[in-house]
């Protein structure tokens, strides 16, 4: 089955990834093969999961093709993808002829898919998600170069470590949606309805724009679960509601929001205090965000301004650096500050740690560092989510051995107070 999609595309697209792949020509001087990959069968063949392009692909080849590949050696791009059959054509529709796809993208060749094999064998390439062509890859690459494989990876993440302005524009254009599907579910929210209907006005609003969910929705009154991904629970006067949702753009290129909002509109007076310390938080972060600046720090200064506020609220005790340095605040923040923005909602996680890490750092196992996703000083053209929080996770506060841990720098009667606020995050794109 071959299915391209009917996308309008600016007249620079070509352009630009052009401009991509000569970058990429002045890294690496290796012939290099990036697969599309190919949709998953949900239950059968026909009936597949939403098919989403390798990010890696995306980048050169600017459009989610359908079992295509593209090969790129010295900044010269051969596409690799067959024309629609009149079988599939039955079925999915007319599309544009592998000519005409070459042309628009800028393609300096274009070959039949079974030209593949010969191309491949020297070829280093990235693995894609999908297990059938993740095997592809592996066949029909008979002398696989780890090294090479690395180098490539190396190279591509110092290109889409930061992005171009069609990039850049790209990713304005899906914040904005998501901006307006923020705005639908707030307006949705009212006491009785579900977190699904407040899930359905946001994508709605993504759907209408003929965009999709860079990741899956999170809209729950139970926001201390991180990654909440149910939609069961009616919302009740009291609740927060936490909605964590961004638009990705037919191209591919992500956003990442999220707001957190009282049900009833009114927020009770402790879920505002906390509200407020979690903003602080945020804002302090994105202020000082610039070029040059360690990210960690970025992290660490939106730690500092929570410990802050929760002294001030009572709930710790002690000097807000040591309690940073004890990793205090992470009891309430357990994770990092937030991650790469690009393709993928964490860019490049494909690959591990190896985007977000400059070279010879790794993870720390600090409690308050673990989840740290990003640690590299920042650079013009990044774009990086600033997303502090604050969650009452029982399975943190609850722990015997966390509790006896900072059983002196927790006011536990005093935190009582505070059972209406279970998870805010404030995140948005920078
Ligand atoms: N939406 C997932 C995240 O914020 O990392
Ligand atoms: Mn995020
Ligand atoms: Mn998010």
């Amino acid at each position: 089955m071959m299915v391209t999609p009917a996308i309008a595309t600016p007249h620079s697209l070509a352009d630009t990834l052009r401009q991509r792949r000569q970058r990429l020509a002045e890294q690496i001087d290796f012939p290099v093969m990036l697969w599309s990959g190919q949709p998953s069968a949900r239950n059968f063949p026909a009936n597949t999961y939403p098919f989403r392009a390798n990010s890696h692909f995306l980048y050169f080849a600017g459009l989610p093709l359908m079992q295509a590949a593209i090969h790129l050696e010295r900044g010269r791009l051969t596409l690799l993808m067959d024309d629609t059959t009149p079988e599939s054509a039955l079925w999915h529709g007319p599309s544009p002829s592998r000519e005409q796809i070459a042309e628009q993208i800028g393609a300096d060749a274009a070959l039949p898919f079974d030209h593949l094999a010969e191309l491949a064998q020297d070829a280093a390439t990235l693995m894609v998600q999908d297990a059938a062509t993740a095997a592809e890859q592996l066949t029909l690459r008979s002398t696989i170069h780890p090294a090479q494989d690395h180098a490539l990876a190396q190279a591509i993440i110092a290109l889409r470590l930061t992005h171009d302005t069609a990039a850049i524009s790209t990713m304005r254009q899906a914040a904005a949606v998501s901006v307006q599907a923020h705005k639908a579910g707030m307006a949705a929210t009212a006491v009785g309805k579900t977190e699904a209907a407040v899930r359905a006005a946001m994508e709605a609003v993504i759907m209408g724009e003929n965009m999709t969910c860079a990741y899956n929705s999170i809209v729950t009154t139970h926001g201390e679960v991180l990654h909440n991904e149910h939609y069961g629970h009616r919302l009740q006067s009291g609740d927060l509601l936490l909605a964590d949702v961004g638009a990705e753009s037919p191209l591919g290129w992500a956003s990442d929001i999220t707001r957190t909002w009282p049900v009833t509109g009114e927020f009770s007076a402790t879920q505002r205090a906390v509200y407020d310390i979690v903003l602080a938080a945020h804002d302090a972060a994105i202020a000082a965000a610039r070029p040059g600046v360690e990210y960690r720090e970025l992290h660490l200064l939106a730690c500092q301004e929570l410990a802050e506020g929760l002294v001030d609220l009572g709930i710790l005790k002690g000097q807000p650096q040591s309690l940073v340095e004890q990793d205090a605040h992470a009891l309430f923040f357990p994770h990092g500050i937030g991650h790469l923005l690009g393709l993928d909602v964490h860019d490049m996680e494909d690959l591990g740690d190896l985007a977000g890490y400059a070279p010879d750092r790794h993870r720390s196992d600090r409690f308050g560092l673990k989840f740290l996703r990003l640690d590299r000083p920042l650079q013009a053209g990044m774009v990086v989510t600033i997303e502090p929080g604050f969650y009452q996770v029982p399975g943190i506060l609850q722990d015997p051995a966390r509790r006896s841990q900072y059983q002196t720098l927790v006011d536990w009667e005093r935190l009582q107070q505070f059972q209406d606020v279970r998870g805010i995050r404030i995140e948005d794109d920078v």
